[in-house]
């Protein structure tokens, strides 16, 4: 990542400031997730076809069974072994270098959530129960997971996640605003219903809201709900999206069962959410899509590309390294789950499932809906239907 102006560092008021040794440490960060997956990961996939897959096929007097077999053998290789180690040093290194920029501010950041004539609202439960896929282990290793609280008018899960996801992502999700999935959501959206009117819509796993906030701003009328697990995620998002001058109406609520009416919405959506719940969180959420859609509603799901029928051997290892290293235990399922059948099951009707092109600015006529991935980042694999 190059280094940008100090506005696109910290594009609105809730995001994190960073001082000039924080900047040169998380852009260190994103440089070396950079490196190692364009410099170094390349070389795996060399080492096991050119020497692993070979040894193995003369020891055993077969071809290996399957990406398993192999990837057993690919972890005593010393090579292996340090691409592995420089991964998870290197998603370690960002929580880490991202949490001590968020702790200096906290208390400036919470100030921020005192907003005057908010346009949307924040509804948090008490009571709410985290479901078991979620609470289980911190996924993507962030320290404290989507939903700790710290403290009283807490937002520090989101101011975390806000300021680390760009580095996730190395700049390739739309920079600092990371709002590319929720463009590429509408991208969709205009593919195929370019007339459909939308007076309500919800997010379903907003996270900090960075697609909300995005499909939001294509309907200025509309109202926007959102919803997620971790009340001081919520509370950023909330304040994140009157500082950017979007209201939206967040609530922490579960999309398994939420507690809007029947016939609700003209829009569902969620973006890389499902490859975070299980499998029988799957079914109940597509039903619960269904249930608070208006009778000709639209859902759309964008999720990870990459079914795990168009993988090779390689990237079917690459993405065992998510489930092992990065907290991300329902990756291969989620990978493997057939979502068209799924959303099919709960009764939707015009099902489709294919790769959208990624935007950062959606306009009817344009961005393909194609068969096949043109790779990570660049497109999305997308489920969409009617009510
Ligand atoms: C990778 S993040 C989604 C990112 C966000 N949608 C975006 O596009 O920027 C996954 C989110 O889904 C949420 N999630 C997963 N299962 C959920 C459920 N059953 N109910 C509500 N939120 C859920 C998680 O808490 C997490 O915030």
């Amino acid at each position: 990542m190059s280094i940008p102006n100090a506005d696109s560092l910290a594009p609105h008021a809730m995001m994190p400031k960073v001082t000039h040794d924080e900047a040169a440490e998380q852009m260190f960060v994103a440089d070396l997730k950079t490196f190692i997956s364009r410099e170094i990961e390349p070389g795996q996939a060399a080492l096991m076809d050119a020497k692993v897959i070979p040894e193995m096929t003369k020891r055993l007097g077969r071809a290996p069974k399957d990406h398993i077999e192999v990837r057993g053998a690919m972890e005593k290789e010393i090579d292996y072994q340090s691409w592995a180690a420089l991964v998870r040093t290197a998603q370690e290194m960002m929580w880490d270098s991202a949490g001590t920029c968020v702790d200096r501010q906290i208390d400036e950041l919470k100030s921020l959530t005192e907003v005057e004539n908010p346009k949307g609202s924040l509804t948090l439960d008490p009571n709410f129960k985290v479901p078991k896929y979620i609470d289980a282990m911190d996924i993507h290793c962030m320290p404290g997971n989507y939903h700790a609280v710290v403290g009283e008018n807490d937002v520090r899960q989101g101011a975390l996640f806000d300021r680390a996801a760009a580095i996730y992502h190395m700049g390739r999700n739309g920079g600092y605003m990371n709002d590319i999935r929720g463009h590429t959501v509408m991208s969709h959206f205009f593919h195929r219903w370019p007339e459909k009117k939308v007076d309500r819509l919800l997010d379903i796993g907003c996270t900090v809201g960075h697609s909300t906030v995005a499909v939001a701003s294509y309907f200025p009328k509309a109202e926007a709900h959102a919803i997620d697990v971790g009340a001081g995620l919520l509370r950023y998002a909330w304040a994140r999206a009157e500082h950017v001058g979007v209201g939206i109406h967040f609530s922490q609520q579960n999309a398994e069962q939420t507690n809007f009416p029947d016939n609700t919405f003209d829009l569902v959506y969620s973006s890389a959410v499902l490859h975070e719940t299980s499998r029988k969180a799957l079914p109940r959420i597509m039903a619960e899509c269904r249930r608070v859609l208006k009778p000709g509603g639209v859902v759309i799901h964008l999720e990870v590309p990459g079914h795990y029928s168009t993988l090779d051997t390689w990237g079917r290892i690459r993405g065992d390294y998510e489930i092992l290293y990065n907290n991300e235990p329902f990756w291969r399922g989620a990978l493997s789950t057939d979502f068209k059948g799924l959303v099919e099951q709960a009764g939707f009707k015009d099902v489709q499932s294919g790769y959208q092109d990624a935007t950062a600015k959606a306009k009817a006529g344009e961005g393909a809906f194609r068969e096949t991935s043109l790779g990570v980042h660049r497109s999305w694999f997308i489920v969409s239907a009617v009510k």
